[in-house]
């Protein structure tokens, strides 16, 4: 599958404009981790971003976490997609699905996930609400107030780690790689 076709699923069975941002925001940041992590797999990296929260609008994860993920799992292989790695990694950025990350891409998106909103929630607070404005000095003063954007997971970001990458290295690739895309993001 190429990106082409990831981003042709999505569109698909995603609708929410909200939701649909935050896909182009995961992609970005797993496209950056890629090109030191993984250099020969920038696309595919980016297009587990693209496709982590398919299910999204699909299934119903607020009555059950556990079907976030493998929902998405179902639906791809109804349009004929058979790929195990992206298949674990999808469902790896939801532990609640059942399956715990355990590989380089897996660590990677479980972290990306929670990085993308926070990043945008730090932007946020900012007059103008640009990404061009965050510091990186600031989204790590935010990171150790845990009351800020609660609903991020520090655990999940600090993650990164087990991929040989630092929070600090992070959060350089969000800022980055988000605002390359800034204009997309709204930010
Ligand atoms: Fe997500």
């Amino acid at each position: 599958m190429n990106r082409e076709q990831a981003h042709d699923i999505l569109m698909k069975y995603m609708k929410g404009q909200n939701y649909i941002t935050h896909s182009y925001a995961v992609e970005a940041i797993m496209k950056g981790l890629a090109k030191r992590l993984a250099p020969d797999d920038v696309e595919y990296w980016g297009i587990v971003g693209l496709l982590h929260d398919l299910d999204e609008e699909q299934c119903d994860w607020q009555h059950d976490m556990g079907v976030h993920g493998p929902t998405s799992v179902e639906i791809l292989k109804k349009e004929g997609i058979e790929d195990k790695v992206l298949f674990d990694a999808i469902c790896a950025h939801n532990p609640k699905s059942g399956v715990k990350a355990k590989t380089t891409i897996q660590y990677a998106i479980l972290a990306a996930d929670p990085m993308s909103g926070f990043v945008k929630a730090v932007a946020q607070i900012y007059p103008d609400k640009k990404i061009a404005s965050v510091k990186h000095k600031s989204v790590m003063k935010r990171f150790n107030e845990l009351r800020f954007a609660a609903g991020a997971n520090r655990d999940y970001m600090e993650s990164i780690e087990f991929t040989g990458l630092s929070l600090d290295d992070l959060i350089d690739v969000a800022l980055e790689e988000m605002g390359v895309i800034a204009d997309v993001l709204g930010l």
